[in-house]
């Protein structure tokens, strides 16, 4: 069982989209994973994923409207054998928290993309494009339950 956790800023956009996609995907192709979502900041905590992501998630299949946002915590390091972060600025607000001694991988979850994709994942809630978020998630999820299967 892979327990792994995706962080964005808010919580509300990036990473509740990347948790519920490779959540999918990954049940899809026969992979045991525990997945959550947390945001480094804690504006959105309770509150549901933005309107606009949890429908163009939905027409991509996608259901987002069950999760609630939550602030990534010291606790994240050892409940979770990867953390993923959507953007640089997300990557080092966790190696700030990051207790002492402990090595819990920490990666940008678009490194693992092969080709032309960018590191850092755009803000939609900033851009206002969902669409490229969900394009750049669902890619994201496949290289990373490809690493994970022939991992084993
Ligand atoms: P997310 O997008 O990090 O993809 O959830 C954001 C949502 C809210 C805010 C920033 C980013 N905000 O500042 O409220």
């Amino acid at each position: 069982m892979h327990r792994i956790l995706f962080v964005c800023l808010g919580n509300i956009c990036r990473s509740p989209a990347a948790e519920a996609v490779f959540a999918a995907r990954a049940a899809a192709a026969g992979l045991a994973v525990a997945v959550d979502s947390a945001g480094t900041g804690g504006w959105h905590v309770g509150n549901p994923p933005h309107p606009p992501m949890v429908a163009a998630a939905l027409r991509r299949g996608y259901d987002l409207s069950g999760l609630r946002a939550r602030q990534a915590v010291v606790g994240d390091f050892t409940a979770f054998d990867l953390i993923l972060a959507m953007d640089g600025a997300n990557h080092a607000a966790l190696e700030a928290l990051r207790p002492r001694g402990h090595a819990t991988p920490l990666a940008l979850f678009l490194d693992g993309v092969a080709g032309s994709a960018p590191r850092d994942m755009p803000d939609p809630y900033y851009t206002g494009d969902f669409d490229t978020v969900l394009d750049l998630v669902e890619a994201g999820a496949d290289a990373l339950i490809a690493r994970l299967l022939h991992r084993g």
